[in-house]
């Protein structure tokens, strides 16, 4: 038996991608994405609203960075998520996240964070919230790397669970990809 879930777009996991960008007087804004992922190679892709604080400040500035939200940043990383840059202009403040300025695109990096991407905008279409943005460049901070490619067990991502309103640290290794199917290749 399968029940019915309606429409509901049960991807699992989805990250948490945390927003940074600049307000008109060069104050930061912070907030929390889990409509997110790939876009392309050089691409990532967001699903924005458009009365929120960052989407403005991107339309305005077309940039923003993206980071991923650590087990470690949970707590600040929620409260970017449930409280608007319209409505608290301390929010970054309060939040306690630090940042560093980017020399690449005119957008904050969220140094509390290992991995970040300084992007430009490519395109926003409002009536279904897609924003796709170019990536100028992505740095990773050396904690996160083990022979120099980012090790998830020391980054500790968390990700989005939708159904009951949670997040969940991604789990241990589970195998080889392009490697664990080739036992069923016959030829
Ligand atoms: C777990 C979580 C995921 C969220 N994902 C999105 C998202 O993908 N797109 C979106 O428009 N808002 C999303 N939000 C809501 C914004 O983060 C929230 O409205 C925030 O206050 C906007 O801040 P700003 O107005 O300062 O930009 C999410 C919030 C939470 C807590």
């Amino acid at each position: 038996m399968r029940t019915e879930a309606g429409k509901k777009p049960l991807v699992y996991p989805q990250p948490v991608l945390i927003i940074g960008t600049y307000n008109d007087d060069g104050s930061i804004d912070v907030m929390n994405a889990a409509w997110g992922s790939v876009g392309d190679d050089h691409q990532v892709f967001l699903c924005l609203s458009a009365g929120h604080r960052t989407t403005k400040n991107i339309l305005k500035r077309k940039a923003f960075t993206v980071q991923i939200a650590e087990e470690s940043t949970l707590v600040q990383s929620d409260y970017v998520g449930i409280v608007s840059g319209n409505k608290e202009s301390r929010k970054f403040e309060i939040s306690g996240l630090h940042a560093e300025k980017s020399e690449h695109v005119d957008a904050p990096i969220l140094t509390d964070y290992a991995i970040s991407m300084e992007c430009e905008l490519e395109s926003y279409e409002p009536e279904h919230c897609h924003l796709f943005g170019n990536i100028i460049r992505t740095t990773v901070d050396d904690r996160v790397l083990t022979d120099g490619k980012v090790d998830f067990e020391k980054l500790r991502p968390i990700t989005f669970d939708i159904e009951r309103a949670q997040y969940i640290t991604l789990g241990k290794v589970a195998g080889k990809a392009f490697s664990a199917g080739k036992e069923l290749i016959k030829n």
